[in-house]
């Protein structure tokens, strides 16, 4: 599974990347609001360059803002234009841009996936909630499937009027409310909605890789991989406490505490 960072913050994409872990870089317009506001004045063109170089050739998503049709791929081709250069940049592009049910503007981002294709412009498929969004997104040509497992899980804790914190696992088969297993149209867990975006994808041949997004902590990722997502895109603090074990940190303590000279010594 490769992992892409989560985070338009270039400190943190550069420390991924320094330990040779980082395959990607995922943003979106929360992200990159909380990078401009930590590097007050920046010129936004000049650090995203910076983003793109520092990830060599691996993908980097940005994400457009606007929500009709029309509007998303003349903001998609301005910048994947803008940025094309660096040869890592992909489009980002919410699956359903349409704010309530009603809305007339619900395949807008199926038209901007199928137009950016045939402009082979590279894209992802964001805020993907169902499998049959993501089997509508790899049939308009997404090149990356973004299911949001975390926000599943919130919206599954949310409904059940359940109290949480973001970090908190959620169980990969399910949780009971006592009344049955809380669920969203079948969806028992984010990471659950994730293992059937992948089935659905390779059983039907489609191309799009899955990246399991959303994602809030440590066996949540061990369970993306698990499940067979393509991808998994980390926050920064998740994929350092991937690392970590107090076993492990206890082990260091007594190990370096034996070492002997005549083992420093050896020549
Ligand atoms: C994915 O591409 C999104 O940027 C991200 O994973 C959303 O995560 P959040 O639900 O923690 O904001």
């Amino acid at each position: 599974m490769k992992i892409f960072i989560d985070s338009a913050d270039i400190e943190e994409i550069n420390d991924v990347f320094s330990w040779g872990v980082g395959d990607g870089v995922t943003t979106n317009p929360s992200l990159i609001k909380k990078a401009v506001e930590k590097h007050v004045g920046i010129d936004l063109k000049s650090y995203i360059k910076k983003i793109l170089r520092t990830s060599g050739d691996s993908p980097v998503s940005l994400e457009v803002t606007k929500t009709t049709a029309e509007e998303m791929i003349s903001e998609a081709k301005k910048l994947y234009d803008l940025f094309e250069e660096s040869g890592n940049v992909n489009i980002k592009v919410p699956v359903n841009p349409a704010f309530e049910d009603g809305d007339n503007t619900h395949f807008d981002g199926i038209k901007v996936l199928q137009e950016l294709k045939k402009s082979n412009i590279p894209t992802n498929a964001t805020l993907i909630f169902t499998p049959e969004q993501a089997l509508l997104a790899a049939k308009a040509g997404a090149d990356y499937i973004s299911p949001f497992a975390g926000r599943i899980d919130d919206h599954l804790r949310k409904s059940a009027g359940l109290s949480f914190e973001k970090t908190d696992y959620f169980p990969r088969k399910g949780m009971s409310n006592g009344q049955g297993l809380l669920h969203d149209e079948g969806i028992v867990s984010g990471v659950h909605l994730v293992e059937e975006c992948v089935d659905i994808l390779e059983k039907h041949g489609y191309g799009s890789e899955v990246i399991a997004a959303s994602l809030r902590n440590t066996r949540q990722v061990r369970e993306a991989a698990l499940v067979g997502a393509h991808i998994a895109t980390i926050p920064y603090d998740v994929i350092k406490d991937m690392l970590k074990h107090p076993k492990t940190f206890e082990g260091m303590v007594s190990f370096t505490k034996d070492v002997v000279k005549e083992y420093e010594d050896l020549k």
